[in-house]
């Protein structure tokens, strides 16, 4: 662990340099490690594990594309890739990486191939932390450990193969070896991150609802299409608007302020922009935050949890969602977005 300065605030971090990958491999060497699910976690994590070292398996329903996949990414039916309940029984370490929704549906079956000494791992806090609602709730004799990647799987193993990492969070809820960090930390190495940093199951799932909620997915797109809409309204040409809203900002700003920090990018930018961004910065968040607060209320009462799980149990799911998303795919800003993507010189 390593204690690192957060703008004034200390914090324990583990790194490669204090658990080298080495010492993963040490600390996982009589393990037989099964992930479970092979959505978008699943892949990520199960492959940089594999192209690591670890003794690593995997478990998935048959008979749909999943499975298929998991055999195209080399996987072999009855070595490497079983069902679910079969993967669990071999393992040793279940790394339970369904949709939060299935991992609900499946848990009974889960729960009596859980024997003493093995290891549970999530990548959310959310089967655990909500256990009212979802009826997961681990046998005492188990470790409860969770690694959550701060980022999509493909994300993860992107970055791997571009020898990155992307930073994680992990938290230990039940320790009931003696070596549910080093199991927990291990894993956490073992599957590409980048530094991690320790929360709590709650905590964890609490700010990555908070967050996919708002700044990272839901509050962008109410951002962006606000700005949009008031260029539109005042007589802007799609490419106008969309260019000033959407196009500068994911093409050339947000790279500079994720390299540098948002004062260097406002120091590059014109003297017009640079007074205008700090005058304005304030009202905008001045706006959003009682929107933020109200976010984090209804998370922390449990109802953001209630609402998903309502809705992603039911099943016509996908079908809602491809309407949903339709709609926003036909929108005139994504619309007028798929045009610009066109246009971008690299793609003509
Ligand atoms: N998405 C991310 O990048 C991300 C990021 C950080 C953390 N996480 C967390 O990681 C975990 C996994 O998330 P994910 O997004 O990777 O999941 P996902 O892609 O939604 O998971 C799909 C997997 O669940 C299986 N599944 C679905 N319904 C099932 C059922 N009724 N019975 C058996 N298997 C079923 C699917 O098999 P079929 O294809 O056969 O249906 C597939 O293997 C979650 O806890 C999530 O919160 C995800």
């Amino acid at each position: 662990m390593a204690t690192m300065n957060f703008g004034g605030v200390n914090e324990t971090v583990v790194t490669r340099n204090e658990f080298p990958l080495e010492k993963a491999r040490e600390v996982l060497k009589n393990e037989t490690i099964a992930v479970i699910g092979y959505g978008v976690q699943g892949p990520g994590q199960s492959l940089n594990l594999r192209d690591n070292g670890f003794n690593v398996i995997v478990g998935q329903r048959k008979g749909g594309k999943t499975w298929d996949k998991a055999v195209a990414d080399g996987w072999v039916p009855g070595e490497s890739l079983f069902e679910i309940e079969e993967a669990c029984q071999r393992a040793s370490i279940i790394q339970y990486l369904l949709s939060d929704a299935a991992q609900i549906e499946v848990w009974p079956r889960i729960k009596p191939l859980l024997t003493p000494g093995k290891a549970l791992y999530f990548s959310h806090g959310f089967g655990v932390t909500y256990k009212e609602r979802t009826g997961i709730i681990p046998p005492a004799d188990v470790d409860v450990i969770l690694v959550a990647p701060k980022g999509s799987g493909t994300s993860l193993r992107r970055m791997f193969v571009e020898g990155r990492g992307l930073n994680s969070s992990f938290a230990i809820f039940q320790d009931a070896t003696g070596r549910a960090w080093e199991r927990c930390v291990a894993l956490g190495i073992g599957v590409g991150s980048g530094y991690l940093f320790e929360t709590t199951f709650k905590k964890e799932v609490y700010s990555d609802l908070t967050g996919e909620r708002g700044t990272l997915m839901g509050a962008i797109q109410g951002l962006l299409l606000a700005q949009y809409e008031v260029l539109r309204e005042n007589g802007h040409s799609p490419s106008e608007a969309f260019n000033e809203t959407v196009e500068e900002l994911t093409q050339s700003l947000m790279p500079l302020f994720a390299e540098n920090g948002m004062d260097w990018m406002y120091a590059n930018c014109s003297t017009t922009a640079q007074r205008g961004a700090l005058d304005w910065m304030t009202p905008f968040h001045d706006a959003t935050k009682p929107v933020f607060q109200k976010l984090y209320a209804e998370v922390a009462a449990g109802n953001e949890a209630q609402r998903s799980i309502d809705s992603n149990s039911q099943a016509d799911y996908r079908e809602k969602l491809e309407k949903e998303l339709k709609a926003l795919r036909e929108s005139e800003m994504w619309q007028t977005g798929a045009v610009v993507r066109k246009l971008r010189p690299e793609n003509n």
